[in-house]
């Protein structure tokens, strides 16, 4: 049962009589920080009362608590300080509903009383180019979400909306045609490919940065000239004079920096015999290989064969890191599956008058956006934008979707803004749209973190790491054990990949995901604090306490009967139990994994209080015993539940 919920549906008629939507302010009653204020609270007597004239918070929140009545569940409401509201739930109300949970599979999570039809677009890693640790991030935040909605009973389809059609594909065609190894090719097709992309980037990166250098060069010489006159002519007691010219100093130091590691890039770069030699030959190789992406999206016959071959092994590659990860789509409708549509699209934009010419290009002019949406290029050419209009267009009217998550970088959030108002505009009223954006990983040094070879080896060596350094903890853990070690090798090895994997996962999901975080090894990985070890070594102690009681887990379910709550801290840690389904609504809602990381951990911290305060297998009564076992079942079945909706695995022994 969802208690929010169901204290907010007696709440909100109530409240009708103060304001016509109450459904605004009803978002004001939840869960309390702090049990001394009751177990849920409601604040919305004071934004009510500013509203309305001549009626104190307080007063307001008496009148709002006479209104309702909850005795049936509730402890007489509580009025504290300028007009809080303090909700308890009824002791014996609580046991009963726990009682009801032990023998509930769904733990207490009823299905979604609307379900939709759900398209989760996420991963959508460029192929061909190296996938990044973004593409990861997309991946992981996509697939928790993914789990929740569809244990929620919505109808989800994960779509990997790959980037199949994109530039990069010019590129290596071009080095394929130009550069290709056919050993290293026949051996390891993927592993050629990346290096043409890595080779082909590095060529017209090289030309781009010589002509950057005498660019470069002049601006400095400007602004030092600037620097001079400012120098020599103005008043220089003068506080703007002087903001000016530390301002034009930091330019030019800045500039400067950027010239010499520009000419430090080159001088590298010619070192190489071999790569200048490939530079000489190839002066306009950035043009070249757009002109193969040009012939290839006009339906040139070699180069849609050679995509033809190259995507297959593109796909192979990247699905090594999906299946590590455990991470399942239903659909992979790349970008090039919506070629043969977007025509169609930009003539619709027409005619509805939504898209018109504009020097040379069709855009799209949104009220309240500076800058147009391009649908067709001057050359003829079709965007990204117009790819996601299709792809709205087919997941509407073919998948049926009511809801769309787009699990995509924060940095495109201008895009997706553009885009879903387009969208409405074009008559896709009833589709509900959301960016579930998020932020950067960072490095250490506060840069967007890289792995080391910057590819997909590099995040597979990511994961390898993961698991290599996870092994070194649960060895050491285990060789600590008073009784000296308990696991093999082989369960050593299993667990290692369930910490190492989980504590990545994690990691990416118990941030906000709006912000950017910084990959830290010991924090990910740490056994205490907000990790995913933490809540694994959680589970794994209570499967030890059944262990080691003996304790049949089945059979134990039969007694519910048993279960009362009489500690303060089995009362708390039911009450966190039974919010389960609150929660996993409030993620499903939102797109916010984190309020189920966050929910996990407070979830094992009460375990932690619970179990120090309360003997277990040493209680005095039978009954006691048989309760508090209860309570360890629970609490065990949630966090492995809880975690499964992560992505991330426990172990029973760890
Ligand atoms: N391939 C894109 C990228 O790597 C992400 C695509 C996200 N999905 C979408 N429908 N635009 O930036």
């Amino acid at each position: 049962m969802n208690i929010l919920d169901e204290l907010r549906t007696r709440f909100e008629p109530a409240l009708s009589e103060w304001t016509d939507d109450p459904s605004s302010v009803i978002e004001m009653l939840k869960a309390s920080q702090d049990a001394r204020f009751g177990d849920y609270q409601a604040n919305f007597a004071m934004p009510l009362a500013a509203r309305l004239d001549g009626i104190k918070p307080r007063d307001l929140a008496v009148q709002i608590a006479e209104k309702v009545d909850l005795s049936d569940f509730c402890e007489p409401l509580e009025i504290a300080g300028p007009g809080f509201i303090n909700i308890k739930l009824k002791q014996d109300w609580l046991e009963g509903l726990t009682k009801q949970l032990v023998p509930d599979d769904r733990l207490g999570v009823s299905p979604a009383r609307k379900p939709q039809k759900v398209v989760v677009d996420f991963s959508a890693p460029n192929v061909a180019k190296p996938m990044h640790v973004g593409h990861l991030r997309s991946s992981v935040i996509g697939d928790a979400n993914y789990r929740v909605l569809q244990y929620l009973g919505h109808d989800v389809v994960g779509d990997n909306h790959i980037g199949d059609w994109g530039t990069q594909f010019g590129m290596i065609i071009f080095g394929y045609k130009h550069f290709l190894d056919e050993d290293a090719f026949q051996k390891n097709p993927v592993n050629e490919l990346a290096r043409l992309y890595r080779l082909v980037n590095q060529l017209s990166d090289y030309h781009v940065t010589q002509k950057a250098v005498p660019l470069r060069q002049t601006e400095i010489e400007e602004l030092g000239a600037k620097l001079q006159t400012l120098e020599t002519t103005a008043n220089l007691t003068d506080k703007k004079i002087q903001k000016q010219l530390k301002k034009l100093k930091s330019d030019i130091g800045e500039r400067k920096s950027e010239l010499t590691s520009m000419q430090e890039k080159l001088t590298e770069f010619e070192q190489d015999e071999d790569l200048k030699s490939k530079a000489v030959a190839f002066p306009d190789i950035a043009r070249q290989a757009r002109e193969e992406t040009a012939r290839l999206h006009a339906g040139d016959a070699d180069n849609l064969e050679l995509w033809k071959q190259f995507l297959p092994e593109c796909l192979d590659a990247i699905q090594t890191v999906y299946d590590r990860l455990d991470i399942h789509f239903d659909l992979t409708l790349g970008e090039s599956f919506y070629q043969p549509m977007l025509a169609d699209v930009v003539a619709d934009l027409k005619q509805k008058g939504l898209a018109k010419e504009s020097q040379g290009a069709i855009c799209v002019f949104m009220e309240g956006f500076e800058a147009p949406f391009i649908v067709q290029k001057q050359d003829g050419a079709f965007t990204y934008a117009t790819t996601d209009l299709a792809t709205i267009k087919y997941r509407a009217e073919e998948l049926q979707a009511d809801r769309v998550l787009y699990v995509v970088d924060s940095r495109q959030s201008d895009h997706f803004q553009l885009l879903f108002a387009t969208v409405k505009q074009w008559g896709f009223t009833n589709l509900e749209l959301q960016h579930v954006s998020f932020g950067t990983i960072l490095g250490k040094n506060k840069r967007p973190y890289k792995t080391r070879s910057g590819d997909t080896v590099g995040l597979e060596s990511l994961l390898d790491e993961s698991i290599q350094r996870a092994h070194a903890i649960v060895a050491e853990n285990d060789d600590a054990k008073p009784d000296g070690p308990e696991l093999n090798e082989t369960e050593r090895q299993q667990i290692a990949e369930a910490v190492g994997l989980g504590g990545i996962k994690y990691a990416d999901l118990k941030h906000n995901r709006d912000s950017d975080y910084v990959f830290d090894w010991d924090k990910m990985l740490a056994n205490r604090g907000d990790t995913a070890t933490y809540m694994q070594y959680a589970y794994a102690r209570v499967c030890g306490i059944f262990r080691k009681g003996n304790i049949d887990r089945s059979a134990l379910r039969n007694e519910q009967a048993a279960l009362c709550l009489t500690e303060e801290s089995e009362r708390a840690l039911a009450l966190q139990i039974n919010r389960y389904s609150e929660i996993l609504e409030s993620v499903a809602i939102e797109a916010r994994p984190n309020y189920l990381t966050n929910y996990l951990f407070e979830l094992s911290n009460l375990f932690s209080t619970f179990y120090s305060n309360c003997h277990v297998l040493k209680a005095e009564e039978e009954q006691v015993k048989t309760s508090r076992l209860l309570l360890c079942d629970l609490t065990a079945r949630v966090i492995n539940h809880g975690l499964s909706l992560l992505g991330i695995r426990t172990c029973e022994r760890m």
